[in-house]
Formats: C-alpha cells, structure tokens, sequence
C-alpha cells in the first residue's frame, strides 16, 4: 500500500475551489504531457460548482487546459434525466461544459434515464471498461478523481449502512438512498480506490463532525464512507474549508 495523504485546510470555499483548480490543471497537464490525455470524474452536488466555474476560466484566469484531450466521467449520478434539476451531469453542463472545448465524445456520463438504476451502472460500467480496455478484476485507473462529502460522511452515492460499501465486483452499482428515498448510481470502492489522485474538497461547518469522523476516526464505531477512500497505488488529497476543519486534532 504506497497510498500518499495530504490534508490542504483553505481559508474559505472561495479558496478551496481555486485550490481544486490549480490541481485539476496540473494534473491534466501532466497527464496529457505523459500520455496523450487526462480521464477525470467528476463529483456531484453543490461543491463542486465554484471549482468549474474556476476552470471555465482557465487556471491561471486566461491560461486554458488541454480540454480537446480530456475525457470527463462521473463518480455519480442520481437517477433522473440529464436535463433533470438534481442531474450532476446538467450541473457540470451549466458550470464547465457549456464553456470549455471538451469535444462531446469525450463526456462519458452516467445514463441514468435508464428505466432500472441497476441498467444505467451495468452500462456505464461497460461503457468505462471498454475505454480503458479493463483487464479481468484489473479496475481501470482513472487518473483523478474528484468528490464531495456530505454531513452523514458519504461520498459519491455510498452512504453510510449501504450494501455498495461492501462491493468489490462491481465497478458500478445502483443503491437506493433510504432516507431520501432516491435511486442513485455510484462508482464503487474498488474503482475509486484505483485512481492515480482523489482529491475530496469538503466546505462548511456542517460537515465538520463527519470531516473529524474520516480523518480522526472520532464518533461512532463505523468509519464514514468518505474513510474507506483509500488509492492504494494513488495520491488522496483533502482540501478542506477552516469552517469543515474547524473539528480536527491533529489537522497535519
Ligand atoms: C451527489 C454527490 C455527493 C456530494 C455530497 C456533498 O451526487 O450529491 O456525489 O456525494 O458530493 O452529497 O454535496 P454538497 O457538495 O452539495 O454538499
């Protein structure tokens, strides 16, 4: 296990997204620089809004990214519609992709108009194993990984209690979200844990128990979900607002 952690605490959201930016652009350009292209997944939810815009821009402002050789995925995806208001595919849409030149076969996202939420991941499960020609029990490694938390500790759409977090198949499953009574879809630990980088930008003082309960193993016996995030072979950065770290110890 050669996983490297870093913990990045930001003066505000503000500054975390900017943070996010400047990661995502260096990864994309090194990735391209060594391989031709850069494969990322995007998270869902609210967070994440601030870094695409910071991205539409260009990191610095003006400077573009390689996007003509980027290939965006989802980490998740609720199981409506794309054109749906709780789509994170319509949110990336609106805050990125309607503004930077990511050709459209690139965006591989999650068909989650599919009658059976268990359909649209067994799909989107061939879809990501036929572009990284996947071997046999090999998970394709992503080469970033981006991801929310929320204030229950979950991630992606593995929610505390779900049966998803005890997969190891599957590359992506469907799960229901009991307290929300929703459908979801969600790369599962296996496929997360192959990434090259994870970075999980978390912000606001709500989330501050479930950020000391990951990263500090404090509260209830089971470790949240966002805990079991672990790249074996990868790099897992936290970029935290002081607001989410304002519960850690030890926040080294
Ligand atoms: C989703 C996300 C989910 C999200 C957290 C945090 O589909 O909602 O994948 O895991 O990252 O719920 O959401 P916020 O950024 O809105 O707080």
């Amino acid at each position: 296990m050669t996983m490297k952690r870093s913990i990045e605490i930001l003066p505000d959201t503000e500054a975390m997204a900017r943070r996010g930016a400047r990661i995502f652009a260096g990864e994309a350009r090194q990735r391209v620089r060594k391989a031709g292209l850069f494969t990322v997944a995007l998270a869902g939810g609210s967070t994440p809004r601030r870094l695409h815009e910071q991205l539409a821009r260009g990191v610095p402002p003006g400077e573009t990214l390689p996007w003509r050789t980027t290939h965006i995925f989802w980490g998740d995806e609720r199981h409506v519609p794309p054109d749906h208001p709780e789509s994170n595919y319509r949110m990336a849409l609106e805050t990125l992709l309607d503004h930077v030149p990511v050709p459209q076969a690139h965006v591989h996202r999650i068909p989650s108009e599919r009658r059976r939420a268990a359909d649209a991941a067994a799909e989107y499960e061939e879809t990501l194993r036929a572009f990284f020609k996947a071997e046999p029990g090999r998970p394709p490694r992503l080469d970033l990984i981006l991801l929310g938390m929320g204030e229950d500790g979950h991630t992606a759409s593995l929610f505390p209690g779900s049966s998803l977090l005890a997969e190891r198949e599957r590359l992506v499953a469907a799960g229901t979200v009991a307290k929300l009574g929703t459908r979801r879809i969600s790369m599962t630990l296996p496929l997360l844990n192959a990434a090259r980088r994870i970075v999980f930008l978390v912000g606001g003082s709500g989330k501050a128990g479930a950020v000391r309960a990951a990263l500090e193993g404090a509260g209830s016996s089971d470790p949240p979900p966002a805990a079991l995030v672990a790249p074996e072979e990868g790099e897992l950065t936290w970029l935290l607002d002081a607001a989410a770290a304002a519960g850690l110890k030890d926040p080294s």
